[in-house]
């Protein structure tokens, strides 16, 4: 069985060396504090703690999920962790993301798929993801970076990533910086990172 989350991959260990690890490392180097960041995918809170973290007191992180279950596990982890003040948790899908969030973005991270440990069934789709991705990338800073770690081994995560895929080479070298980072050494759907720069100009 192939695995989705950073916290499975762990387990297999591929911790340290993973798309959802790799993602960590760019944000930890682009996200200051005080900055605005924004978690597409709020899931079980682990990059929006991280998110949290990195932009302090005075930042401000906006988290997104259509399940419930996913928010309540991201702001107990936030709450443990004593992040909670600056993050505001959303029972909506990203794809609104313009609609609440009226402000530019430093940085924002998706990591797509199913809840793990949660209803598998439940799992970001092709269009939706499109469409936040595009309204997420229109809302970044100048030098501001949008991630997205793709999953391919579930029901309809091929399809996703080729959406995802076929998005990100629409974007224009002109304006923006993109890079697909995959593991050609691990099994064939490991995932694999989307990076995207918005040019400083
Ligand atoms: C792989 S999990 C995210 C893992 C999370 N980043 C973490 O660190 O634990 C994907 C999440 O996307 C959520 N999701 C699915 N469709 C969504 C949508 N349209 N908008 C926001 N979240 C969505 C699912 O409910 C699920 O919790």
């Amino acid at each position: 069985m192939h695995t989705q989350s950073g916290a499975e991959d762990e387990v297999a260990g591929n911790g340290r060396c993973s798309a959802v690890a790799l993602s960590h490392h760019l944000l930890e180097q682009r996200v200051r504090p005080g900055d605005r960041v924004a978690d597409a995918t709020c899931g079980n809170g682990h990059d929006t703690l991280l998110l949290a973290q990195l932009v302090g007191p005075a930042g401000r992180v906006w988290g997104f999920d259509i399940q419930r279950r996913a928010l309540d596990a991201t702001l107990g982890l936030l709450t443990a962790h004593a992040c909670q003040d600056r993050v505001e948790l959303l029972e909506i899908g990203h794809e609104r993301i313009a609609d609440v969030v009226l402000e530019p973005l430093a940085a924002v991270i998706f990591n797509l798929g199913y809840l793990p440990g949660g209803d598998r069934q439940v799992v970001t789709r092709p269009e939706t993801t499109r469409q936040a991705l595009s309204s997420a990338t229109d809302m970044l800073l100048p030098g501001g970076l949008l991630l997205a770690v793709v999953y391919t081994g579930h029901g309809g995560g091929a399809e996703e990533g080729e959406a995802v895929a076929e998005w990100a080479a629409g974007l224009p070298a002109e304006s923006f910086c993109v890079w697909r980072c995959h593991q050609p050494n691990r099994h064939a759907t490991a995932p694999w990172l989307l990076a995207v720069e918005k040019g400083t100009r």
